[in-house]
């Protein structure tokens, strides 16, 4: 027999009874499906804090131990043995490729990396100063106008293949993002080249220039985008799954999930985060800006710091400190931010406010420093967050459009206004 809950109205001694599902790991629910019909009344949770909206068998966080695990594989074991498509791989098809898995799939991506010579002009048609991440999801959404078979999903082959352009043409579309910026010649992918390289070599390359990508600047990258491929419901991916119930098509999904990555809250933090460090600007000012930080009538807040789920450490800071660590010197890491960053650590993580509230560095703390040593300038580091996210975005589609109890999402309200007026 299933387990209950007993809910009691207090008002009028009635007991309601709901079944607990059990999870495979971590924290059961309670299913509230029947909680209006039965009582009357909704639950009221903004921000979603105590809400499971849906059964899920990708991603899985404890954020009490700090553990995050990708279909059961602990993120440190993936980070540091396999390759960000295997784990794009392991996302999207549920175990990790076979060699001859991974080549056949490595190779589709690379001849996918290529987009329509049309999609360029809308590049073209945006203002010099347009920020990075405005193109970027405009020229994902434009990718549902290129591909437009792909606006109906009604075969798996078109789902496949979908996945697979997305995944390969993101890093492309980043690219020309940031050359337009500068207002530099497009770099088309190099079929040579692996995932990873090939985005720094479109990112960095002139044209006809062979450019050799260090080995190291490759690792690195490749760890971050493994880090960031997926992170269960968070709010970009709710997001996603939220228009995918419109039955919107898969790039209108993504696109949505691009434009709330962009907030400061979430995948933006990276950005600012870099862009604190260098307004602090000194390790002597570190103890003035955390004073800033406590101050309740400051609303001063130390960016990559908190997190809504790790209330103890987030393992992707850890593994990011350790490879910033091991490669600081190989990557040429700015000594001067970097010890502004690590000053903070130390001092947040002595101080009662941040040890009282669980806050510690999250991915974002870190990973900013890495990409300024890979040159990739701070407008940029949102984007490296979506080609990472993609590989969790296109997952968690699949799964809710698989998922037979799924329904449009569509919560209520506890209304708050004025009762019955007339004219
Ligand atoms: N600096 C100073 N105080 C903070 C911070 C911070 N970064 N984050 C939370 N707090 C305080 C907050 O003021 C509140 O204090 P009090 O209880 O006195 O009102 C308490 O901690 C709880 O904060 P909250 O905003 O209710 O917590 P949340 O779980 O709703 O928000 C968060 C989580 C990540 C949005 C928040 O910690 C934050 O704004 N952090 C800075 C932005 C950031 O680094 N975001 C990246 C998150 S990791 C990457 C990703 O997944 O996107």
């Amino acid at each position: 027999m299933a387990e209950t809950v007993t809910l009691t109205d207090n008002r009028n001694g009635k007991n309601y009874t709901f079944d607990i599902l059990e999870a495979t790991k971590g924290q059961d629910v309670i299913d509230i499906r029947t909680l209006f019909k039965e009582t009357g009344m909704f639950t009221y949770d903004p921000g979603f804090t105590s809400t499971a909206s849906c059964s899920s068998s990708i991603t899985f966080i404890d954020g009490g131990k700090g553990e995050l695990r990708y279909r059961g594989y602990a993120i440190e074991d993936l980070a540091l043995n396999k390759s960000y498509l295997e784990v794009c791989y392991l996302l999207l098809n549920g175990e990790l490729p076979t060699f001859d898995e991974l080549k056949s799939y490595d190779y589709e991506l690379r001849k996918r990396a290529y987009v329509h010579e049309g999609l360029k002009n809308l590049f073209y048609s945006f203002p010099d100063n347009a920020h990075p991440m405005a193109m970027m999801s405009s020229a994902v959404s434009a990718l549902s106008a290129f591909y437009s078979e792909h606006i109906k999903m009604d075969r798996a082959e078109d789902i496949k293949i979908m996945r697979r352009r997305l995944l390969a043409k993101v890093p492309t579309l980043a690219a020309f993002a940031y050359r337009r910026s500068l207002g530099i010649p497009f770099i088309y992918p190099d079929l040579e080249r692996s995932f990873t390289e090939n985005f720094l070599y479109m990112m960095h390359a002139y044209p006809g220039q062979h450019l050799k990508i260090p080995d190291v600047q490759v690792r690195a990258l490749d760890t971050i985008f493994t880090l960031h491929a997926d992170h269960e419901q968070n709010a970009s991916t709710t997001v996603v799954r939220s228009v995918a119930s419109t039955g919107a098509h898969p790039y209108a999904a993504i696109t949505a999930g691009i434009n709330a990555l962009w907030g400061r809250a979430h995948g933006g933090a990276n950005e600012s985060v870099i862009a604190q460090l260098e307004y602090i600007g000194s390790v002597d000012r570190v103890d003035e800006f955390i004073a800033r930080t406590k101050d309740p009538e400051d609303d001063f807040r130390l960016m990559g710091f908190g997190h809504r789920v790790y209330k103890n450490f987030d393992p992707r800071a850890k593994i990011l400190k350790k490879l910033l660590d091991e490669l600081k010197h190989e990557l040429g890491v700015d000594s001067e931010l970097l010890n502004i960053a690590e000053k903070i650590e130390r001092v947040a993580l002595n101080d009662d406010y941040f040890i009282s509230r669980h806050l510690y560095p999250n991915i974002d703390f870190y990973s900013g420093l890495i990409l300024t040593a890979l040159k990739i300038p701070k407008s940029m580091f949102t984007i490296i967050f979506v080609i990472g996210r993609t590989a969790g975005w296109l997952a968690q589609w699949i799964e809710f459009m698989q998922d037979s109890e799924k329904k449009i999402a569509r919560p209520r309200q506890r209304y708050i206004g004025s009762t019955e007026k007339s004219i």
